[in-house]
């Protein structure tokens, strides 16, 4: 335990914590899109339904939950602890200071994404996590006992549709964290070669631009196509 004390509380400790926590959102990302493609299979939500029903019993997932609700958690106050250490490090007598000139855009702004990214977390956790748990007008699944999320999506993306606005917004400001977070993650860990990292680099800016477009295809695919 008190090696996790001492590590929350340097900051190249607080980096490593923030890294290693963006693996693993990263990892979340990809299994929760790959589920999420079973929207588009044009079924009726059948194989959608049978997955959401799976993701919402089977035990193993509960202990996979805890760990996501604390790899978020450590990201998130991690992410906290290093900007407030920042602006208290920050150099008051230099008037002329050039950001621009040695960071880009994304870098200078992860914190303003990562929080529209939240605010998005909280909303979407609300609308499929939550009602889903407890809204009772939910219907059951033709010939099964359990409710059904796809009725549930649809609903939420067609008849409310401000969220599939709000949707895609924050699907923007996702791939604007993901640009810098992903090279950041391997670059806070040391991962720094001349052949891979220009690899890492491409393969980071594909992730960023490929996954939140897939999640903001989501809402497209119910507006407009379905
Ligand atoms: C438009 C795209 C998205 C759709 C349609 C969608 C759909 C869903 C649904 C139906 C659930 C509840 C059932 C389940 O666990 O599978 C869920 C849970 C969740 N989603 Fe999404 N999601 C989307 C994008 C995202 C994004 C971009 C993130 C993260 C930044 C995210 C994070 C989560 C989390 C943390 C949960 C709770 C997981 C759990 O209970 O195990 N989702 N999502």
């Amino acid at each position: 335990m008190q090696w996790f004390i001492k590590t929350l509380t340097s900051s190249i400790g607080q980096k490593i914590l923030m890294s290693i926590t963006g693996f693993f959102l990263i990892l979340f990302l990809i299994v929760h899109i790959s589920g999420n493609l079973l929207l588009f299979k044009g079924d009726g939500g059948v194989a959608f339904n049978a997955y959401a029903h799976f993701m919402s019993t089977a035990m193993i997932l509960r202990v996979a939950e805890i760990i996501l609700v604390l790899g978020f958690g450590l990201h998130i106050y991690t992410a906290w602890l290093l900007t407030r250490h920042n602006i208290q490090s920050r150099p008051q007598n230099y008037v002329y200071t050039q950001p621009q000139a040695n960071s880009s855009w994304f870098s200078r702004n992860m914190g303003l994404a990562g929080s529209i990214v939240l605010i998005f977390l909280l909303v979407h956790l609300h609308n499929f996590w939550f009602r889903y748990k407890f809204q009772a007008e939910i219907p059951l699944v033709a010939g099964g006992d359990y409710k059904d999320m796809y009725w549930l999506v649809k609903t939420v993306f067609i008849q409310e549709w401000w969220y599939s606005i709000l949707y895609i917004v924050a699907m923007v400001f996702l791939s604007f964290h993901l640009v810098h977070g992903f090279e950041s993650a391997f670059q806070t860990l040391g991962i720094n070669h001349k052949k891979y990292t220009p690899l890492i680099k491409t393969i980071g800016l594909l992730f960023a631009i490929v996954v939140p477009a897939g999640f903001a295809a989501m809402p497209i695919y119910f507006l407009f196509f379905n």
